[in-house]
């Protein structure tokens, strides 16, 4: 079952595009990985996908009702918001009931290493912001996962 369709994608920044007419699917159950050097438009392609950057020319047609995460590649967080702050807002806004947040979010954070939800998260080293946001990303269920350079921090415990 389709779930992304991606028809004839083209952006560029500058003179010469970092990729032109570019067409691929998403289906149900995939799992792709996209690979090229750094500067390729890697990270790029990926924030069209999530839908935070237009294309030039070209569409991204998700199914209908799809719930999309994306783990940027640099995890920063606004000062003063803390672990619970931020995955309460996750599960706000995949619309979970508020009833469930404190066993969703307990499940997750313990499973990712978390003790204290009431850490601010601008005081995590890199490694811990990154765990922090594929947990926000993972306690929305999502159908669409999209994850740039998810390992990257992260010791071999966390990946
Ligand atoms: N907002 C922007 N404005 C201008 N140029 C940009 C912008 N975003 C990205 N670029 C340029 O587009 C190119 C691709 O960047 P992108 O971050 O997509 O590459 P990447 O494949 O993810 O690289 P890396 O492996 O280093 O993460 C780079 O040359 C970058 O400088
Ligand atoms: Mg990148």
């Amino acid at each position: 079952m389709l779930i992304l369709n991606a028809q004839k994608i083209t952006k560029a920044f500058g003179v010469a595009p970092l990729f032109r007419d570019i067409s691929f699917t998403v289906d149900e159950g995939d799992r792709i990985g996209l690979i090229g050097p750094n500067g390729s438009g890697k990270s790029t392609l990926l924030k069209i996908l999530a839908g935070q950057l237009d294309t030039d020319s070209g569409e991204v047609a998700a199914r209908k009702l799809t719930r999309l995460s994306y783990v940027e590649q640099d995890s920063n967080f606004a000062a003063g918001e803390t672990v619970r702050s931020i995955i309460q807002t996750a599960l706000k806004r995949a619309g979970v009931p508020e009833t469930e947040w404190e066993a969703r979010l307990r499940e997750m954070l313990g499973r990712a290493g978390f003790a204290d939800f009431d850490t601010e998260a601008v005081t995590f080293s890199g490694g811990w912001r990154k765990r922090l946001a594929i947990v926000e990303a993972l306690v929305q269920k999502p159908d669409v996962l999209l994850l740039d350079e998810p390992t990257n921090h992260l010791d071999l415990a966390g990946i």
